[in-house]
């Protein structure tokens, strides 16, 4: 399990074996979140699965490890993610309005929406949360923005931290940072499998076999991010120490800085956060 990074003070992580969620949406995202859910201690049972008919909710839930359910479960559940698509939210949200009880927490993972838009249609259920998660949330190493409704509760926000804390870290930021986290996360694990990409196509074009050279760069990614978290080395601090006087690093980093690598990231992230602007009408 990793570490969960909040900047709130959390109180004990609730017990997760009683907790009854029912997943509205079990596809690339929302099956990622069950397989995190069932690892952070929701049992099989309590974790149902309502896709969009009997026979895809069946599929999903024997692939993930989960029940399939069917919308009466909404009803009976602590928890409700909503992992369907944007545009497929507008259709759902009656039914899980009719569904709310006092305290049924409501973790939508839909990109492109807002807290304030989820309101009205959730007929201004205090308990509303939205976690944004990327990817690498399917093998336990995800980044995942979590922004509460301002009356949510702190014991709802814990049990959704603790839904997640087998998902990768969890931040807890104000939603306006959401486009800046889009750059930084989001959209940006797809940023490093782009250069990762580059990396293996040249260690191939400087003689490596492909899967060597695809071993080799994913291992230096990996081991390269680890090393910086474990030392808490600054990053130039870290490319300092490879760098020897007059060396082959140093000769890198310069063809790097001549060929645009910092205007190219920060354009690719400012990019993507301006485009999540644009999208929320901003
Ligand atoms: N991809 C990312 O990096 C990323 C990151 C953060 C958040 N998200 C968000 O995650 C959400 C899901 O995206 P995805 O890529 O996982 O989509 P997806 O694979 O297409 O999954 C959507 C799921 O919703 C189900 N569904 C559709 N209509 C439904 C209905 N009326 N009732 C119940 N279930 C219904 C689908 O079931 P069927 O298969 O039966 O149709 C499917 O399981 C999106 O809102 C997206 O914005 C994605």
């Amino acid at each position: 399990m990793n570490d969960t990074t909040t900047n709130e003070t959390s109180s004990s992580a609730p017990d997760l074996a009683d907790v009854r969620v029912t997943v509205l949406g079990a596809g690339n995202m929302g099956g990622a979140f069950v397989r995190a859910m069932l690892s952070a201690g929701v049992t099989a049972q309590n974790l149902r699965i309502v896709n969009s008919s009997e026979e895809s909710s069946q599929r999903a839930a024997e692939e993930l490890g989960a029940s399939a359910g069917t919308p009466e479960d909404l009803s009976g559940a602590d928890v409700i993610v909503l992992g369907v698509k944007p545009y497929q939210l507008e259709s759902v949200l009656p039914t899980v309005r009719e569904a709310l009880q006092e305290d049924t927490v409501v973790v939508c993972i839909a990109a492109g929406t807002t807290l304030d838009s989820l309101a009205e249609p959730l007929g201004g259920h205090p308990q509303v949360l939205r976690a944004m998660p990327n990817t690498p949330m399917a093998i336990g190493e995800g980044v995942t923005h979590l922004m509460a409704s301002p009356d949510a509760s702190e014991a709802s926000k814990d049990l959704a931290r603790a839904l997640l804390s087998a998902a990768g870290i969890v931040v807890d930021l104000p939603e306006d940072k959401g486009h800046a986290m889009i750059g930084a996360a989001g959209s940006a694990s797809a940023f490093v499998f782009t250069v990762v990409d580059a990396m293996i196509d040249e260690a191939v074009r400087q003689g490596l076999p492909r899967p060597e050279a695809t071993r080799v760069i994913l291992q230096t990614v990996k081991g390269a991010s680890m090393l910086l978290q474990e030392t808490g080395d600054h990053p130039a601090v870290a490319r300092g120490k490879v760098m020897s006087p007059g060396g082959t690093t140093a000769e890198g980093i310069a063809a790097l800085e001549e060929a645009g690598i910092r205007p190219a990231l920060a354009a690719a992230m400012n990019a993507a956060a301006q485009k999540s602007r644009a999208m929320s009408g901003e």
